[in-house]
């Protein structure tokens, strides 16, 4: 019982808080994509059934839980938490369609070019990816145009060539061609890292930390993107597609190079574990303070979905 008491402890203050910012997001989607009474209400549906009711919500989850270090207002990390999801949902909808992974199921639910067309899921994307842009240089962000600026040119960084497009490239080639474990690790940072990278130095530049002050912050951002992605290629081969709500095993069914298929699961897990402890030895110098990002280092590589 007492060792119960203390694996549910933390995981208790995790998962109140995926709730409350499942919540919030569903809220925010709900009021961003108010069902117009003309031709475009199908492209709407469609962003609403990839964007309310599912997800971890992790990214968002993260620009709240660092935004907090920094004493960030509560709504201004709730609108970047948004932009983020947005890219991240289109960035889903696009790979899951025929001509990327072929999916369909996504969230426990049909994946949009299922539920709608290709043509509709297209739309759907480009929308969100718009929305994301809108949304972070709305003067109701920030105050600071230098700061919605930046938040601009960090997510743009992050989710074009250099960063997810990028990584998805490499993915799709890596069905292929044989990559060796630097390369995977450059494309898991690419496809996966960039993005989640992106919401810690969000919060670093909604609190105007200077870029000599954000170094612990992006080590730890890199240590959990690389061991969330592990986590996911680990799920694809071990995990429950019920509980995944996303078909599995599509991987090793590509040919594809992950961490798993070049190093085995046990070495892939390991390294996951290893990647989550050096995450968080990142964050001492913040105290209790980071206790969430803390939990969420853990959850990155314990979840099952
Ligand atoms: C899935 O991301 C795609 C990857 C980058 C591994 P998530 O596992 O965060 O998916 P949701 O948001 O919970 O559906
Ligand atoms: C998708 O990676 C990553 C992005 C959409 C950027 P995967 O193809 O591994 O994600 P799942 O397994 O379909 O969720
Ligand atoms: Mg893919
Ligand atoms: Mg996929
Ligand atoms: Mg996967």
């Amino acid at each position: 019982m007492a060792s119960d008491a203390r694996v549910t402890g933390p995981s208790l203050t995790l998962s109140r808080a995926l709730v409350q910012v499942a919540q919030d997001m569903d809220g925010q989607f709900d009021r961003l994509l108010a069902l117009p009474d003309d031709p475009r209400r199908k492209l709407y549906e469609a962003m609403r059934h990839a964007t309310i009711g599912g997800g971890k919500r992790l990214r968002p989850l993260l620009v709240v839980a660092a935004s907090a270090l920094f004493n960030v207002e509560r709504v201004a990390a709730l609108r970047v938490a948004t932009a983020i999801e947005c890219i991240h949902v289109y960035s889903l909808i696009h790979d899951d369609m025929p001509c990327m992974d072929d999916d369909d199921m996504r969230r426990g639910k049909a994946t949009v070019h299922k539920a709608f067309d290709e043509a509709t899921a297209v739309l759907a994307g480009d929308s969100l990816h718009a929305l994301a842009f809108e949304i972070l240089a709305d003067p109701a962000t920030h105050g600071d145009p230098f700061v919605r600026a930046e938040l601009v040119l960090e997510l743009a960084r992050a989710s074009g060539p250099a960063g997810m497009a990028g990584g998805q490239m490499m993915d799709l080639v890596a069905e292929t061609e044989s990559f060796d474990l630097a390369t995977v690790t450059r494309l898991q940072q690419l496809k996966t890292g960039a993005l989640i990278g992106f919401c810690l130095e969000a919060a670093a530049i909604m609190g105007k930390v200077p870029p000599e002050g954000r170094t612990s912050l992006r080590g730890y951002a890199r240590d959990i993107g690389l061991a969330f992605q592990i986590a996911d290629d680990l799920l694809d081969i071990e995990g429950d597609e019920a509980i995944a709500g996303k078909a599995l095993g599509k991987d090793a069914a590509a040919g594809k190079a992950t961490f798993v298929s070049l190093l085995g699961a046990d070495r892939a897990r390991q390294q996951a574990r290893m990647l989550v402890d050096q995450a968080i030895a990142h964050l001492s110098a913040f105290g209790t303070k980071a206790e969430l990002l803390v939990e969420i280092a853990r959850y990155a590589v314990s979840r099952d979905h």
